[in-house]
């Protein structure tokens, strides 16, 4: 008889159901009214008392195993039951999925552009000295100009400012390398101003700078004429301005004709027919000799935009501190475009 009780220990260790119907066969197999355990508890009667001690034991452990599968397989049955009416092939919920912030999507089309024509990335400190920020970029201390970035200090130290334009980067880039030189320095940027909805007291800027033999104004402006088609559309077209830039002789400022009324004059354009997005020129002499460039040899170009500025002409956004109140229902809306 305990040789049954083996055999059968043994099926109940083997025995792994694929469905509820064959866990239920099982139940019924082993504890139903006529199961196997009814049937070797009437039988553990007659056993000579010399072997009920183990005969009992065995049969116990059987009962015990039998009773430890069905709870096993009743639970993981449930979860399989559910498992088949999920359809695995759906694709998942994409609005519980963060998406890149406008102004890094952005900030990435603008790098990729820039990329394509062999410019490469640099970054720099945005707490910087008065030298990186003004001084080196022909700004010398109560130089007028310097009134332009209105900007925040540090404690009282006015050696130590939050940096106002990337430009700041640019010149550590040429202190440190030897032309060719041909770098974009991406970053956030500080200005003492009044927050409104069209100017923030930290946005972000791209600037670029090229340095070589012969580089001229036509090398800039072609430049960022592959720019704007790029960024805006093939058709667009591009409109350059006289400007001041202490740090460029000549500068400019660049306009890309309106792609929301074709150029026709609308209120966003207010009627010009022209959008401003960023200051350009060519690199001063003074700025290339301060950072140990020599301007008789080498000529470059620079040009810094702000990224807020260039989201808002390209998402239609009209208000600048949308990007940085994290507004789902403003974030959402790019969700498709990241
Ligand atoms: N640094 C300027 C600014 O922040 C932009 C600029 C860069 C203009 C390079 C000309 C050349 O306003």
């Amino acid at each position: 008889m305990i040789e049954k009780v083996k055999i059968l220990l043994n099926e109940v260790e083997i025995f792994h159901p694929n469905s509820k119907v064959e866990v239920e066969s099982f139940r019924l197999k082993y504890l139903g009214k006529k199961g196997e355990m009814n049937e070797l508890f009437k039988i553990l009667k007659d056993i000579p008392s010399q072997n009920k001690k183990e005969f009992g034991q065995k049969i116990n452990l059987l009962k015990k195993n039998i009773q430890l599968k069905i709870d096993l397989y009743k639970d993981s049955f449930i979860a399989l039951k559910s498992a088949e009416n999920i359809d695995t092939s759906r694709p998942i919920f994409l609005d519980s999925i963060g998406s890149k912030h406008p102004i890094s999507m952005i900030k990435d089309q603008i790098i990729d552009i820039f990329n394509r024509i062999g410019f490469t990335i640099s970054e720099g400190p945005e707490i910087e000295d008065d030298w990186h920020n003004f001084s080196a970029l022909n700004l010398p201390i109560e130089h007028p100009a310097r009134d332009m970035q209105d900007t925040f200090f540090i404690q009282t130290d006015p050696d130590i400012l939050l940096r106002t334009h990337t430009s700041s980067v640019q010149v550590r880039h040429m202190e440190n390398n030897t032309p060719p030189i041909r770098t974009l320095s991406p970053g956030r940027v500080y200005r003492n101003e009044a927050i409104s909805a069209r100017a923030h007291c930290i946005f972000h800027q791209v600037e670029g700078l090229f340095i070589d033999e012969n580089v001229s104004f036509a090398d800039l402006k072609q430049c960022l004429l592959y720019f704007a088609k790029e960024m805006f559309g093939e058709k667009t077209k591009i409109r350059l301005r006289p400007s001041y830039f202490p740090f460029t002789e000549p500068s400019a400022e660049v306009d890309v004709s309106c792609n929301i009324c074709n150029s026709n004059g609308c209120n966003v354009c207010k009627n010009t027919g022209y959008l401003e997005i960023l200051g350009c020129g060519m690199v001063d002499p003074n700025v290339l000799e301060n950072c140990g460039i020599n301007s008789k040899k080498y000529a470059g170009y620079a040009f810094g935009m702000g990224i807020e500025r260039i989201a808002m002409l390209k998402y239609g956004v009209k208000d600048l501190r949308l990007f940085y109140e994290n507004d789902q229902r403003f974030l959402q809306q790019f969700n498709q475009l990241s």
